[in-house]
């Protein structure tokens, strides 16, 4: 007796055990397709006057679902021409500068219903060759979106590149520019980091920083350094300023986009007359990391790979002293000329 209503007990249990996981199964499925289903962000704004320069509820829909696929090469024919889908030349692009944080500043913006990403740095403008192939080419280059969505690329070599300007001015004279820029000499030795980590990756032994970074000769800054070079931000703006008014740049702290990303993000959103849509709960702040990382959705984040946020190597205080001092004149030109002004030494 005793033996029969245990096992009817066990079938009860059984029962109701599978009950319990078909709904959790069931709830994880729903999940996952409301995510599909629902827009990333609440859809109350717009570009413009109701109507035409509506974000389409469809574009924020498929963000993550339709057009994802599509980026990855998926799409039939059919489905683009379904779904009105277009690759549209960039509307603004990160010109610079390298180790600025154009990677995260990419990925951040991307976190917008109306902005799709160019995964891939292009470097039409910058390489010969490619520019050779025409702008089909590029455009081809670029993701699907829905025609009321901005596409935006980033290729940090364009900033430092002579020809760039001349080129993008060609393609479309009222483009906006995007130029994030960290503190020079922190800048310089980050860049100095990710050439030494391609050499020891190579096993190749590589010199330190103080040794490139300051002649011997003279014991001055080394100008022909590039990673010098490249922090000398006025002198490449100054070339950009030949084609483009200072207002189609606009100049984001890379240094606050590290701590403080949210309200640089806003800037820029303002600066692409984007409505304001990426907030705190898109980003959030990881410990193991020490960045912030990207939320999409409650099943969808992610952090920025390992080759960003590298440990840097110590250089000596006086080459530091030499370059922030060696900067510092260069650095009030650019404040002067951006109308932004860092804190930097
Ligand atoms: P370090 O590696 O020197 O720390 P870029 O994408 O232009 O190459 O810039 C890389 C820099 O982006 C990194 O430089 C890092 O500090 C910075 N960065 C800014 N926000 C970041 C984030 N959320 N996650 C990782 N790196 C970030």
């Amino acid at each position: 007796m005793l033996f029969k209503q245990q096992a009817l007990l066990r079938q009860k249990l059984f029962v109701l055990g599978s009950l319990a996981i078909g709904s959790l199964l069931y709830l994880v499925a729903r999940v996952g397709s409301l995510d599909r289903l629902q827009p990333l962000c609440p859809i109350d704004g717009r570009f413009g006057p109701r109507g035409q320069d509506e974000i389409p509820l469809r574009a924020l829909q498929f963000k993550r679902g339709l057009l994802h696929e599509f980026r990855k090469g998926n799409a039939t024919k059919e489905q683009i021409r379904l779904h009105n889908l277009v690759q549209q030349l960039p509307k603004a692009i990160i010109i610079g500068v390298r180790k600025g944080g154009t990677r995260a500043l990419l990925e951040m913006l991307n976190l917008h219903p109306a902005v799709v990403k160019a995964s891939q740095e292009i470097h039409f403008f910058d390489n010969d060759e490619n520019y050779a192939k025409g702008i089909e080419w590029y455009r081809k280059k670029m993701p699907f979106s829905y025609p009321h969505q901005i596409t935006i690329e980033k290729s940090p070599a364009y900033f430092i590149t002579e020809e760039v300007p001349e080129r993008i001015y060609k393609m479309n004279s009222s483009i906006k520019l995007l130029i994030i820029v960290r503190e020079p000499t922190t800048r310089a030795i980050s860049d100095y980091t990710q050439v030494l980590e391609g050499k020891e990756r190579k096993n190749k032994t590589y010199y330190k920083f103080e040794k490139l970074a300051i002649d011997p000769n003279t014991c001055e800054v080394n100008t022909k350094y590039k990673a010098v070079r490249t922090s000398i931000y006025t002198k490449h703006l100054e070339r950009w300023l030949k084609y483009f008014p200072i207002e189609q740049f606009h100049i984001v702290d890379g240094d606050r986009l590290i701590t403080e990303p949210l309200p640089e993000l806003q800037l820029v959103e303002k600066f692409l007359n984007l409505p304001p849509r990426i907030s705190h709960y898109n980003l959030y702040f990881n410990a193991t990391r020490g960045f912030y990382c990207l939320r999409f959705n409650i099943v969808f984040n992610k952090c920025l790979a390992g080759s960003k946020g590298r440990i840097h190597p110590e250089v000596d205080t006086s080459v530091i002293t030499k370059l922030r001092k060696f900067f510092h004149p260069f650095n009030q030109k650019f404040y002067q000329i951006t109308g932004r002004t860092f804190n930097w030494p």
